[in-house]
């Protein structure tokens, strides 16, 4: 009895779980959707990406620094100062880092283990010496840290370096320069931190402008079983210090909470992959994977963060008198003791939940990197679209919608599969929506709103839920530049009979029967285009059905042995939001007078239009 129960239920979880998997699976694919797509000039494994403006990017490599203007490549040589480390594995210089600071170009690189800074001076670059250059790049390639610019100001985690580069220093983040004094962490904040993202939460006023660092720590408040879970620390970023002097240069309104993304069965998604800040809507998104290498993306509303940390209690602390709670964002000195009790226990009893306490999804494929984007569609609406990265070079971009998330496209921008390691959208230019990214080998950039893998017919367009395209003059387009037009004619496929579509029917308007001739011992089988792989499909032979079938390749086939007798074979089509149609058809008749009767038909073939091919 318990047996069968447990079936049935299991049978249950894997159905629902398999309904939700369908739409989480891209339904279309689109190779080379990138409107430029450049080789690099040299493979780059631990090539960093810097943006300068949408024209102009700059990319740090192996003792090189390359400009792209999107016409043409420029190389500026970096060495390292000297080689004293002959034999080690990265005794050259690996530039980590290129920003703009101060108008000027600025690059770090690790220097062959003695990290430094150069400046972009005419044609060359010349080296900086300053008390922060040591901390904008790692010794070696591959190190984890993090590095925040926000105007003028930069911060960092690297340590600074000691004479024999041991840096022995607990985990910080502090201030490197800008407006003074340059702050630091300290005390129990970060422990044996993975740090995955910083960025600045803007207040009504100046004086409310936070910090929030995400990464990953050990568990060491032991409150669950979890060795490692996603953390997120923050802290008044114009905060005054503490009262206490030998500590005025220590934020002392610094917090952490432990980030929750899971269902609500307890499953939490424990690792903490990326974190992107939609700021227009003041939504922080994170990407989340779990043990088995299976993603979950949870929304987190920035107020919601501010008011746990407003509310909460912190963990392990028994002073509840205190005049000055731990954490507000105050123009005067922090007390000492309300400083002291931040210090000694900086971690929230309070967890931070996702919006509406779910997942925005949760998928199978493994995702490392994500961006979101928004976009104003029909009757004012937002929606929100996210475009997430595989290890292997591949985009998804998956649809927020209120009754669940749907992936509607998958993108592979590169001609060489290889790991994404620049993921940016250009948020400017309003004209179109473009995204950028970049491999140890490729560059590329991807329109968003590039319609042309739903271009088939009316209802294909609208069927794609894909909110940058709407049909417009007989295409299917980007609504970007087509603001003016009917907005409400994109989002319904009754809209698009009323328009009185032409869609494949059978019947009088079958187009012209071709004839082919089929001869042994050609292995012969008719094929299916089934491009949405969120739709089901199958065969029917006259009006009976014969098979379902499950695509390879984008195809469904029927071999040979199958077509017994002379007739009409359909390959039929379903999916969800969309009534059943007709995708091919094959129409099979016996040649009387051949001697190889048994193997010889005459096939005449009809494939209705609908397959415009996207490659
Ligand atoms: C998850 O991905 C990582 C990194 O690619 C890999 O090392 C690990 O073996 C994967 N784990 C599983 C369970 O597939
Ligand atoms: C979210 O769900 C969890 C588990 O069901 C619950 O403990 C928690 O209080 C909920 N949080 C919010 C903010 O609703
Ligand atoms: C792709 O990889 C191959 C082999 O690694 C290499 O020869 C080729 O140049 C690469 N193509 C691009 C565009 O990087």
């Amino acid at each position: 009895m318990n047996v069968c129960l447990a079936l049935i239920l299991g049978l249950c979880i894997s159905l629902s779980y398999t309904y939700e998997n369908v739409r989480m699976k891209p339904r279309l694919t689109q190779l080379n959707p990138g409107d430029c797509t450049v080789a690099l000039p040299n493979k780059q494994p631990n090539a960093m990406f810097y943006l300068d403006n949408p024209d102009s990017l700059y990319i740090g490599g192996e003792e090189v620094v390359y400009h792209y203007d999107f016409s043409t490549w420029k190389e500026y040589p970096i060495k390292a100062e000297k080689y004293s480390c002959r034999g080690k594995d990265f005794c050259r210089n690996f530039v980590t880092y290129v920003t703009r600071n101060d108008g000027y170009l600025m690059a770090c690189g690790t220097n062959a283990y003695s990290p430094a800074c150069w400046k972009l001076d005419g044609e060359n670059f010349e080296k900086i010496s300053s008390s922060w250059d040591g901390q904008l790049s790692p010794r070696y390639p591959g190190l984890n840290y993090n590095i925040l610019k926000t105007g003028s100001e930069t911060y960092s985690t690297i340590p600074k370096q000691s004479n024999n580069g041991a840096s022995t220093k607990k985990a910080t983040f502090r201030k490197l320069f800008g407006k003074e004094p340059l702050r630091f962490t300290g005390g129990d904040l970060l422990k044996n931190p993975l740090f995955v993202k910083s960025l600045v939460v803007e207040g009504e006023e100046e004086m409310q402008n936070r910090i929030f660092l995400f990464f990953m720590d050990d568990n060491s408040e032991r409150r669950t079983t979890d060795k490692r879970v996603p953390m997120i620390a923050r802290m008044c970023k114009e905060e005054k210090g503490s009262e206490k002097p030998d500590e005025r240069y220590m934020f002392s309104t610094a917090l952490k909470s432990r980030l929750i993304c899971g269902n609500q069965e307890g499953q939490y998604y424990n690792f903490l992959q990326d974190i992107y800040f939609l700021e227009s809507q003041d939504l922080i998104y994170g990407l989340f994977t779990n043990p088995w290498n299976h993603s979950a993306v949870c929304s987190y509303k920035t107020e919601d963060i501010e008011l746990v940390f407003s509310t909460s209690d912190l963990f392990g602390s028994t002073k509840k008198d205190l005049k000055i709670r731990p954490g507000q964002c105050r123009s005067e000195l922090t007390p000492q003791e309300t400083a002291e009790e931040a210090g000694n226990h900086p971690e929230l009893v309070d967890w931070i939940w996702p919006s509406k306490n779910k997942t925005v999804f949760q998928t199978l494929d493994y995702y490392r990197k994500l961006v979101v984007d928004e976009i104003t569609v029909v009757n004012k609406e937002i929606s929100r679209v996210i475009i997430v990265a595989t290890d292997d070079g591949i985009l998804h971009k998956i649809v927020e919608q209120v009754d669940g998330a749907m992936n509607v496209l998958e993108m592979k921008p590169f001609n060489n599969m290889s790991k994404i390691l620049f993921l940016d959208l250009d948020l400017n230019n309003r004209e179109q929506r473009v995204l950028y990214v970049g491999s140890a080998q490729e560059f590329s950039k991807v329109r968003l709103d590039d319609c042309r893998a739903y271009n088939k017919s009316c209802s294909d367009c609208v069927l794609s839920k894909d909110p940058y395209c709407g049909w417009f003059g007989g295409e299917c387009q980007s609504i970007l530049n087509n603001s003016t037009g009917p907005l409400h004619d994109l989002t319904s496929e009754a809209l698009c009979e009323q328009k009185s579509e032409t869609l494949p029917q059978r019947g009088s308007m079958s187009p012209p029967l071709t004839e082919n001739k089929v001869l042994p011992p050609s292995v012969f089988y008719i094929t299916c285009p089934a491009e949405s792989k969120q739709a089901t499909y199958w065969w029917t032979y006259g009006d009976n059905l014969m098979e379902s079938c499950t695509p390879h390749n984008g195809k469904c086939d029927l071999i040979f042995d199958k077509i017994k007798a002379p007739g009409e074979y359909r390959c039929m089509e379903k999916e969800e939001g969309r009534k059943q149609r007709l995708v091919s058809e094959f129409k099979f008749s016996m040649e009387n007078s051949s001697s190889r009767m048994r193997h010889s038909w005459l096939v005449a073939l009809v494939i209705i239009p609908v397959c415009i091919n996207i490659v």
